[in-house]
């Protein structure tokens, strides 16, 4: 529903200070709320961009535990390579700043204190999970646990990453600690809660009923979470990190991170406008756009327009909240845990000067409405045939033979023909579609726009070839290079959201000035006889072994991450030496090892264990080939009761470890012994 508006505050998720930002946040959020923000700035409107760091938080204290320092020191170090590498990729906050901020600390109080004022919460006490060796309560990622919907083991307190489901970390199956490992007890403790169930009609009607519009994935999810029924929502944790409960007798309770998270979007409007920052907040005339990932949607269009309405004061609700699904990387799901990322401070090292690269093919594949994959041979390939062989190469060509037949003058346009004003239609109807693209958030379908036009100028110079007439008809060839440097100069005006590194660089070279908006589409950006600067190239050829080092660092991650450490399971009950020596463990040597038909995970093993020859199978198939284990030695359970697998007898358990990954790798003696040698 168009409405309007006079100025337009853009919201970013605020980023998790508890590691770098990689390229997932960047084609999610970052880079189209950058266009976006760009477009409009272009455009001459009133706009502000707001960004910072999310540093609050359960994963932000597990990991200063582990590495022996404070959550502050974490914070700190992460949110300085986060601001840095915004930058430094050309993101255009107008701030960026922090939730450990003194204003937000302030801010995010105020909001809670005015809410428990106005009587806004339902205050409960509850059993929560505590762990008595770590004398704490466990609020989320401090349990993990088997998900009761689809007994993923490693499920989270808040939330399982297998499902997706959002949990309590009451319902987990089996919890444990992730601080000790311990079976935690339940204790009673008391919170407040933001009954979501009191502005359930309210947020329906304004989601279901009056933004339609809004992209079908944000709005599905929407529907079905206002379809389940809304339920209250704890909006505080017994933490030692965070902004404490500004309420008496809340010792030892912080408010949850994602209530003050939020509120983090207003505290950095008002560091940036401490004047007028209340305009953008409450203004109906002010447009509210939130640029997230999927991940957060439930937080931005459920959670956080409650806590708005609840707080009323005029604070507006969001106009549109353009979530993008995930990108995934090389196929497999980016992870900060798992190292399986391409980090923007270390891309900005490897590959300094190609800043627009990275946006351009990120905005290429961005997960608009499903998730999108990003391979370094398609960065490869976009790069060289696509920015170098389109776009570097036309506007090379314009402005080389500028030089060439003027002196870098921009010759006069005198007649135009129909091939000429025909480019100018042509580029009219891309702006068109460039700026109703740009309007509805489909970023990867205007970047094609602009890419047409590239195009166009290519088709343009191939059609009318200036080189050929310019022993004939000099004034045509003035013509065609006047029409063809105005095409640049439209480029450089229609690239600036996009890739704003290369618009600026053609701007010098064509001696623009300021640009804007409004001058694309038109045939007489550049003054007949001004004089424009050598020519540079604006892309160059990304060669095989950049981008080979950049594949031999994933596979490096691929294998690193099999061995890598991770919460191992907790430990079993104690058991005493009898009941050890029950179980008779054996050396064995491998004498046949064979896949086992039709059972993909299967290997069949003929053992000697130094009395007989016994077939042993065993769910190793995925990790071995059946030739690499024939001759070695290995343990296994030789008294394990006999059972069929796949219609083969199976008689004892061969002994394997297992990785974080799942892999297994077959366990044996460090050294020879003889067949039927007991483990003990
Ligand atoms: N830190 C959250 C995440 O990365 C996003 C917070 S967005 C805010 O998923 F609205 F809470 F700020
Ligand atoms: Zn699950």
């Amino acid at each position: 529903m168009e409405k309007n508006f006079k100025r337009t505050l853009i919201t970013t998720a605020l980023p998790y200070a508890n590691g770098p930002v990689h390229i997932g946040h960047l084609a999610g959020v970052y880079v189209p709320a950058d266009i976006y923000a760009r477009y409009l700035r272009l455009c001459g409107k009133d706009v502000v961009m707001i960004g910072g760091s999310d540093e609050h938080g359960v994963p932000i204290t597990i990991k200063a535990k582990n590495e022996g320092v404070t959550p502050q020191d974490i914070v700190d170090r992460y949110h300085n390579i986060i601001k840095d590498s915004f930058k430094g990729l050309g993101i255009s906050f107008d701030i960026y700043s922090r939730t450990t901020s003194a204003m937000h600390k302030e801010t995010a109080s105020e909001f809670f204190r005015h809410l428990y004022d106005k009587g806004e919460f339902v205050e409960k006490t509850s059993m929560q999970l505590y762990d008595e060796k770590a004398n704490q309560f466990l609020a989320d990622r401090y349990v993990t646990g088997e998900c009761p919907h689809c007994h993923n083991e490693r499920a989270y307190g808040d939330q399982c990453e297998a499902c997706g489901t959002s949990l309590n970390a009451t319902d987990l199956i089996n919890p444990k600690s992730a601080i000790t490992g311990n079976t935690p007890v339940l204790k009673e403790t008391k919170h407040w809660y933001l009954p979501l169930d009191k502005w359930e009609s309210h947020l329906s009607k304004w989601i279901l009923e009056d933004h339609k519009e809004w992209k079908t994935n944000v709005y599905g999810q929407c529907k079905s979470w206002i379809d389940m029924g809304l339920q209250p929502r704890a909006v505080s944790r017994d933490l030692d990190w965070g902004v404490p409960v500004p309420v008496e007798g809340a010792d030892g309770k912080v408010l949850y991170v994602w209530f003050d998270a939020p509120i983090g979007y207003i505290s950095n409007t008002k560091e940036l406008l401490p004047d007028t920052w209340e305009t953008y907040w409450k203004d109906p005339e002010t447009r509210i756009i939130n640029f997230i990932g999927k991940d957060n949607i439930v937080f931005h269009c459920i959670v956080f327009p409650a806590m708005l309405s609840a707080y009323g004061d005029n604070f507006q609700l969001p106009d549109n909240v353009p979530a993008n699904e995930f990108l995934n990387l090389e196929g497999d799901k980016i992870s900060t845990s798992r190292n399986w990322a391409v980090w923007l401070h270390e891309y900005l090292v490897d590959f300094p000067g190609k800043q627009d690269v990275l946006r351009y093919v990120l905005t290429a594949n961005a997960p608009e409405t499903k998730d999108n994959d990003f391979t370094w041979r398609d960065f490869q390939a976009r790069n060289n045939n696509e920015l170098v062989a389109i776009l570097g190469n036309f506007v090379n060509r314009a402005i080389v033979l500028t030089h060439k037949y003027f002196d870098g003058k921009v010759p006069a346009a005198g007649e135009l023909q129909e091939v000429d004003t025909a480019a100018f239609a042509e580029l009219n109807e891309i702006k068109a579609s460039l700026s109703a693209n740009l309007d509805t958030f489909h970023f990867r379908e205007a970047l094609k726009d602009a890419m047409n036009i590239a195009r166009l100028g290519n088709k343009y110079l191939q059609e009318t070839e200036p080189w050929k007439l310019a022993k004939t008809d000099m004034a045509r060839v003035e013509t065609i290079l006047n029409v063809a440097l105005q095409i640049c100069a439209n480029i450089a005006v229609a690239f600036e959201p996009f890739l704003p590194f290369m618009s600026e660089k053609l701007v010098k070279m064509l001696g623009m000035g300021t640009i804007k908006w409004e001058m694309l589409g038109s045939s007489s950006i550049l003054a007949d006889g001004a004089q424009i600067g050598a020519a540079e190239l604006l892309f160059e050829k990304i060669e095989d072994d950049a981008i080979q080092a950049q594949i031999d660092r994933l596979e490096k991650t691929k294998e690193d991450n099999k061995i890598k450490s991770w919460t191992p399971a907790p430990q079993q009950a104690d058991v005493d030496f009898d009941t050890f020596m029950k179980l008779d463990i054996r050396v064995g040597t491998v004498l046949e090892c064979q896949k086992v038909p039709k059972a993909d995970k299967l290997l069949q093993f003929l053992i000697d264990d130094g009395m007989e020859k016994r077939t042993i199978v065993s769910g190793i198939a995925k990790y071995y080939a059946p030739e690499d284990l024939i001759g070695k030695q290995v343990c296994f359970v030789s008294n394990f009761a006999p059972r069929k697998l796949k219609g083969v007898l199976s008689q004892g358990m061969i002994l394997s470890a297992e990785n974080a990954d799942g892999s297994l790798v077959v366990c044996g003696p460090t050294g020879p012994v003889a067949p039927g040698a007991q483990v003990k």
